[in-house]
């Protein structure tokens, strides 16, 4: 008995110190926004500058809808919330008026939670192998595996909320319209290797603030 205490004894030792070292240094690293981000977050702000305002965001409240999607997104990421650095963690709002879409888009680095709050959203992603959609209500929650092309569509009558979760503390977005006709990538490049025509380029391009 007696020996087994004394090897549980440096267990818990050993445990307790390489605990230490590991995570008692940084309990937390509040983004320093002053300075520039790098690959592994924002550097530290010094503790004495710390205050319990760095761990809040406040008025998450409905996001302003911009056409010609009628929808509008407020990101809750390190940039605004900055204690949220190196947690790999954020959240958000979206607001989908009356047919109106979050659409196609991908986050390369986070997956991505959804849950509905009111109204009714189809949401979706694509692979090269499954179409996933589903129709969601009041309370469902649907995940966005990482990196995924998907979208979210208003199917009710009326607005459309839902609260997100994204794994990534800074997420990027990269949505397909704006991509491929927010730019002057030139029509005939676009009319190659997109097989749409020249009309309907300039038609999206105009919508999307896009050129040449
Ligand atoms: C929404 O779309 C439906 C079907 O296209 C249409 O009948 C309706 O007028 C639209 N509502 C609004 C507010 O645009
Ligand atoms: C696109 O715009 C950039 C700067 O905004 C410019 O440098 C470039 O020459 C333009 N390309 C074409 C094809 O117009």
């Amino acid at each position: 008995m007696k020996m087994i205490h004394i090897i549980l004894y440096f267990l818990a030792l050993l445990s307790y110190t390489s605990h230490a070292t590991t995570t008692s240094v940084n309990d937390f690293c509040v983004a320093n926004l002053l300075l520039p981000n790098t690959p592994s977050g924002y550097p530290c702000k010094p503790q004495s500058l710390v205050t319990e305002n760095d761990f809040v965001f406040s008025k998450l409240g409905p996001g302003v809808l911009i056409q010609p999607f009628n929808a509008g997104t407020t990101t809750v990421s390190v940039k605004n919330l900055p204690g949220l650095n190196g947690l790999g963690i954020s959240a958000g709002r979206v607001d989908i008026g009356i047919n109106g879409t979050i659409p196609m888009h991908t986050h390369p680095d986070a997956t991505e939670l959804l849950i509905v709050s009111q109204g009714q959203i189809t949401a979706g992603f694509i692979t090269p192998t499954k179409l996933i959609v589903k129709n969601l209500n009041p309370g469902d929650v649907f995940v966005f595996p990482q990196g995924l092309l998907h979208f979210q569509v208003n199917s009710g009558v009326g607005n459309a909320v839902a609260f997100v979760a994204y794994s990534n503390s800074y997420p990027n977005i990269h949505l397909l319209d704006i991509l491929l006709f927010g730019n002057n990538l030139s029509t005939p490049t676009l009319e190659k290797t997109t097989l749409l025509d020249a009309a309907q380029i300039m038609k999206l391009k105009a919508q999307l603030g896009g050129s040449g």
